[in-house]
């Protein structure tokens, strides 16, 4: 349904020194909302100072308005204003991963308002890398929230075509600029605690984080069924995510019983009428005999999965499949990124090969 005129933006990340780009950091700084490129996925932001600014994302995107979201700055001086206690810790990651796919978690300062974090009394923050996202900020002036710029509970959105499916008639303006490279969120981590915690796998690997830091802990919720009753410590993490419209069933296990397993369920399901869906990766996708088959990316590269994985899980919805069967992945590296949110994507429907 179209509830507002959307002004459609289209920005060159080459060639952002545009009148345009001005425009619509104005519409920012005066309470608007405006979904943008980052290198994670889109965002979809408004002034994180603004509390009525801040009601319009949760509208837009139908999202629980417990769910916190992350305020994005352009330097690192901005930091000072809405977040206490940085630690040395804290200062050697945002050397070393800012601008970049990384949110840090601190305790908030009064300026941000309680709707911009879900009613906690800490804050994430980050620092995004793209050009067009790090100009957006800088010319509106203004910490800029932003959670990712799709329909609540879709995949996040990666690609042009994402952001004007969910949300065109629900925002004031669409920045459309490429594809998000990284193609997975942010690794959110919570800085408040001495031996600090990931909460959210992402684009920055727990292996990268511990060269820079030493040990962290990762929150015992975040892969974790939640039958086991394990409740993750991210608000987010509790909700329906990256839900395709077609069922998910994610398998698991060393990578020929995957293969077998997934024709196994593949032709039984086919029995029964269902549309299949396979996600394999480069390496398997000649091994299944039916199905439409997407190759996510390889194996031997998994930022190539990372970069792809929400567009091909929106990609089975357009072809139409009842049922989308999805490979695991080694759950180390940028593969815990991908498994948290296949884990997700299928609602823990997980099956052991
Ligand atoms: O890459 C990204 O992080 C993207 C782009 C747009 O920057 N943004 C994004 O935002 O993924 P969102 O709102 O979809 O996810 C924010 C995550 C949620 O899981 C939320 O619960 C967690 O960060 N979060 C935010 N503030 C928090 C806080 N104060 N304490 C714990 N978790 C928090
Ligand atoms: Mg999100």
């Amino acid at each position: 349904m179209k509830l507002k005129d959307t002004k459609i933006l289209k920005i060159d990340p080459n060639n952002i020194e545009i009148p345009e780009l001005h425009e619509a950091a104005n519409i920012l700084s005066n309470g608007g909302t405006v979904v943008f490129p980052t290198e994670t996925v889109y965002g979809l932001g408004a002034n994180a100072l603004d509390e009525v600014a801040i009601t319009k994302i949760y509208e837009a995107k139908g999202r629980p308005s417990d769910n916190p979201l992350i305020v994005h700055i352009s330097s690192i001086e901005a930091i000072d204003k809405i977040a206490q206690n940085i630690s040395d810790k804290a200062k050697m990651l945002m050397d070393k991963f800012w601008p970049g796919p990384l949110t840090l978690i601190f305790k908030k300062s009064d300026r941000i308002p309680q709707n911009v974090t879900g009613g906690l009394d800490t804050v994430a923050i980050r620092m995004p890398s793209h050009p067009i996202a790090k100009k957006l900020i800088e010319l509106s002036q203004i910490p800029v929230a932003a959670p990712s710029a799709n329909l609540s509970g879709k995949p996040s959105p990666t690609r042009e075509e994402h952001v004007l499916q969910d949300l065109e008639g629900r925002v004031d303006v669409i920045i459309c600029g490429g594809s998000s490279e990284v193609g997975v969120e942010s690794t959110v981590i919570d800085m408040t605690t001495d031996i600090p915690m990931i909460l959210r796998p992402g684009g920055v690997t727990k292996e990268e984080i511990e060269e820079v830091i030493g040990k962290v802990q990762i929150d015992p919720g975040i892969l974790m069924d939640q039958r086991n009753n394990i409740k993750p410590k991210s608000p987010g993490m509790k909700y329906t995510h990256y839900s395709p419209e077609a069922e998910v069933i994610m398998v698991n296990g060393e990578l020929n019983n995957i293969i077998e397993k997934i024709e196994d369920i593949r032709k039984e399901k086919e029995l029964s009428g269902y549309k299949i869906g396979i996600m394999a990766t480069e390496e398997t996708k000649s091994k299944y005999h039916g199905g439409t088959i997407i190759s996510v990316g390889s194996r031997m590269e998994l930022k190539t999965v990372a970069s792809n994985l929400f567009k091909t899980l929106r990609e089975f919805d357009e072809k139409k499949v009842d049922l989308i069967i999805a490979e695991g992945f080694q759950d180390s590296g940028m593969g815990q990124a991908i498994m948290n949110r296949l884990t997700k994507a299928a609602g823990y429907n997980i099956v052991e090969a």
